[in-house]
């Protein structure tokens, strides 16, 4: 199974918390059934285990100390078991570094040169947008590519490939479904990004914009390693669409910015959450700037 229990049960118990600081039982049921169907990736029509779920997370929530029932606490130990370190990069992986490994690795035996996959030996297309790959968080890859999965023949990659080149191939992969804004899509929503998230978020995105200083929670800095490579994008366009509620974070969905003749439909939100993930990932090779640039400078 793909999803990562522990953090289910964490999240769970966290957006529990934010329910019990909800106001109406209205605002309560849309959200709950939300963000758990995606920390689920559930279907619709399994509403039931939703439901089910929603409760159960809400009523432990809401009890001052939270306790781990016996089911829980073994998903909680499973996952330990098998808790395997997360090394993160010291500087932004790039996409174009992660190719030159995927070739050099010779990916492309199974997956296909554009990761189409090869009948036979890898089915899956890893350009569907709408496909499994395009649902897993980065930490999840950056840990199946370096310890492999249970029971599963797959090429392991910690004891023969740097840290650096793994995160580079995750970002690479994740190209696949997700292509990179281009030079003038990056123009365009900058602006907006200045108009509309900037006094937050700052505009290179380190959460330092000028209405920051106020909040609590503060804006989100978009170059926080832990946090964003523990999202998945569906995560990221939910929380863009809908808010944080209660931070200040406000939901975009259907608003308007007519300065910039922009409506933010579910396209737009799309284009927003690879506009916050530029931020911490590189488009162009790291090495070539290694030897005249400070590193540091992308962060
Ligand atoms: C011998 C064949 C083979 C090689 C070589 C191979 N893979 Fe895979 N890989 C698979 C198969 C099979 C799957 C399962 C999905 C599928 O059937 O397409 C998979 C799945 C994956 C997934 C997604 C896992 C998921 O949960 O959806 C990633 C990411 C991945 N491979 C990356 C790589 C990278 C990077 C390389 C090169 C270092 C590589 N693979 C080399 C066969 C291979
Ligand atoms: C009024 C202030 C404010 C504005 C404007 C704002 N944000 Fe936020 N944003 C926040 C705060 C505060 C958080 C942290 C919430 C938390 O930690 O619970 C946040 C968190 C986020 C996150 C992190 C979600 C996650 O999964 O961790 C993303 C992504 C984000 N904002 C994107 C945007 C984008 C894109 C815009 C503009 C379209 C925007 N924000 C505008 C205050 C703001």
């Amino acid at each position: 199974m793909r999803m990562d229990k522990l953090s289910f049960v964490i999240l769970s118990l966290r957006s529990g918390r934010r329910i019990c600081r909800m106001s109406t039982a209205l605002q309560l049921w849309k959200r709950s059934t939300e963000s758990l169907r995606q920390i689920l990736r559930l279907k619709p029509q399994n509403d039931k285990v939703l439901v089910a779920i929603a409760v159960a997370s809400m009523l432990t929530a809401c009890t001052q100390d939270l306790k781990l029932d016996g089911s829980d606490k073994k998903l909680a130990k499973e996952e330990q078991s098998k808790s395997q370190p997360v090394i993160f990069p010291d500087y932004n992986p790039s996409i174009a570094d992660g190719k030159v490994v995927y070739e050099r690795l010779k990916c492309a035996e199974c997956h296909g040169v554009e990761g189409h996959g090869v009948g036979g030996r890898a089915n899956q297309d890893m350009t569907d947008p709408n496909g499994k790959l395009a649902e897993e968080t980065p930490i999840y890859q950056y840990k199946l590519l370096t310890y492999g999965l249970k029971n599963w023949d797959h090429p392991v990659l910690g004891t023969t490939t740097s840290r650096r080149e793994i995160w580079d191939l995750v970002f690479y992969i994740r190209s696949f479904n997700s292509a990179p804004l281009s030079t003038a899509e990056l123009a365009g929503i900058k602006e907006v990004f200045g108009a509309n998230c900037a006094d937050c978020h700052g505009l290179k995105g380190y959460g330092d914009g000028p209405l920051s200083h106020n909040l609590d929670p503060l804006p989100a800095n978009f170059h926080q390693y832990n946090r964003f490579y523990d999202r998945d994008d569906p995560m990221l366009k939910i929380h863009i669409s809908e808010g944080l509620y209660p931070s200040a974070m406000p939901g975009f969905l259907d608003r308007e910015d007519s300065t910039n003749n922009v409506v933010f439909d579910e396209e737009y939100i799309d284009k927003l959450a690879r506009y916050v993930r530029h931020f911490h990932i590189a488009y162009k090779s790291n090495y070539p700037e290694k030897s005249n640039s400070n590193p540091s400078e992308q962060k």
